[in-house]
């Protein structure tokens, strides 16, 4: 099985990708046609709804919708940073405000909405601005709730309800979530969701020195 590829076979392969590339960039057009300011290589996998009335994107906001809708709506504000991936199933709405870093990454099925639409026991309903730091990765099926600020490289664990706020570098799970431990990472690294792919200058080092060894081998 693991055979070279032949140079017309990875060349079939790049143009495969390219052209899944364009495809989604076109549907991004489309799909992010409400967006008021929206940056550079956005795309778009599925048909999402987009319909926030004052939304602003970075570069390389990307956004997959699948066998669950993607919804990004409301009238408040609603701002992300450079790098933002929204997964299948995600939920975000805005009455008031939500401002999202740079890197960050909603897993599957993400709920967040600032407002709770309704009060308790009489009271006016709770309505307050969410922020979610850089480098932030939220877990499938977490729920970030009315004014909550969650800090720079926080892991959301999955199903985690999210009521308070959360200092940076920090994992936190559970209903309601708790900080569970600090997180360490590579001086210079931006993500929580640090892998073999991060682009920090850890992983970087590490991969020239194996370039390194493969070319002295
Ligand atoms: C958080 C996560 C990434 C694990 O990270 P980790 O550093 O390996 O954490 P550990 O497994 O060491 O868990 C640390 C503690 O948190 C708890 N914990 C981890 N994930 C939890 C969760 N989702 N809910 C509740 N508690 C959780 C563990 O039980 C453990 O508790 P303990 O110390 O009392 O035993 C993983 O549990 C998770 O939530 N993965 C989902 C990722 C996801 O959504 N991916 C979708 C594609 S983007």
């Amino acid at each position: 099985m693991d055979q070279e590829l032949t140079a017309w076979q990875r060349k079939r392969i790049e143009l495969k990708w390219r052209r899944a590339f364009v495809r989604q960039e076109l549907k991004a057009r489309w799909s992010l046609r409400k967006v008021n300011q929206r940056g550079q290589r956005c795309v778009v996998l599925g048909s999402p709804v987009v319909d926030g009335s004052d939304m602003e994107v970075g570069d390389d906001f990307k956004v997959w919708s699948g066998h669950r809708t993607t919804l990004i709506s409301g009238w408040g504000k609603l701002r992300f940073g450079d790098r933002v991936f929204v997964n299948v199933g995600t939920t975000i709405i805005a009455v008031e405000q939500i401002v999202v870093g740079d890197d960050v990454a909603f897993a599957n099925d993400v709920y967040v909405m600032d407002s709770d639409s309704h009060g308790v026991e009489g009271r006016p309903h709770r309505q307050a601005p969410i922020t979610i730091g850089d480098g932030c990765w939220i877990g499938a099926r977490a729920m970030i709730l009315p004014g909550v600020t969650i800090g720079k490289r926080v892991l959301v664990a999955a199903g985690a309800v999210v009521t308070r706020d959360v200092p940076d570098d920090s994992l936190v799970a559970g209903n309601p979530a708790r900080v569970v431990r600090q997180l360490n990472y590579p001086a210079g690294c931006r993500r929580a969701w640090h892998d073999e792919w991060c682009p920090c200058p850890k992983v970087a080092a590490v991969e020239d020195t194996e370039a390194v060894v493969e070319e002295t081998a």
